[in-house]
């Protein structure tokens, strides 16, 4: 009989011996993770295998609940997005929503040579929407490296606008909950994560937290990464 190998063994192997150094560590790690979890952080990310959540924050298992899609989007319509930000603000209580652009992202970037790449032409259309409002910013930038990065920031301002707006995070604010979203764009080329300084708390501060971001971008070309 042939011997059937399992094509996906270097991954369970990995995965007892990353359990195995766990446990090392601390032999109760699991026991007290298996009970609950109560993260504070919900993370709104790229699908991009460049871009994991909690190990490039450097934090375990646990402290991170996330969505990762396409060039992080939050639509308004978008269900699993929708209902993971409900899961998280109503029943977790997170106390922030991360949004994590990063640069040099690939559906950022079919969107600028307005590729054509099948279905998620239509997801990446809510990108090219934001790339549409904030044309002049863009066409402004004669680097496409540049303009690059300047749309994954755009982008990451405008999806944490999306979110403050779900009824989710207005009606958590309606009744007082703690609750806080943020704009961040990562760099594959070094590792840093850059705060874009969009910290909204209240429906009050999202207008004024937007446009002081854009403000920032605005501001005489800081190439990034
Ligand atoms: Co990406």
């Amino acid at each position: 009989m042939p011997t059937v190998t399992n094509p996906l063994q270097e991954l369970l192997d990995g995965n007892r011996r990353w359990s195995a150094a766990m446990n090392a560590a601390d032999p109760t790690f699991f026991e007290q993770l298996a009970k609950q979890q109560s993260p504070k952080y919900l993370w709104i990310g790229c699908s991009d295998s460049r871009v994991p959540a909690t190990q490039i924050v450097d934090l375990p298992p646990g402290e991170i609940f996330v969505q990762r899609n396409v060039a992080n989007v939050v639509a308004h319509s978008d269900l699993n997005c929708l209902s993971t930000i409900q899961f998280a603000v109503d029943v977790l209580k997170v106390e922030h929503i991360i949004i994590v652009g990063h640069y040099g992202c690939g559906g950022v970037q079919a969107v600028l040579d307005e590729r054509r790449l099948g279905l998620v032409d239509n997801w990446l259309r809510h990108v090219g929407d934001v790339a549409e409002k904030h044309s002049s910013m863009l066409t402004a930038l004669d680097l496409m490296s540049v303009r690059n990065a300047r749309l994954c920031e755009l982008n990451a301002i405008e999806q944490v606008t999306n979110t403050c707006r779900t009824t989710m995070v207005m009606d958590a604010w309606e009744r007082g909950q703690s609750l806080s979203v943020h704009a961040w764009c990562y760099s594959l080329e070094n590792g840093h994560m850059n705060d874009l300084g969009m910290h909204v708390d209240s429906r009050a501060s999202l207008q004024p937290a937007y446009e002081a971001a854009l403000q920032r971008l605005v501001r005489p070309a800081v190439v990034r990464p």
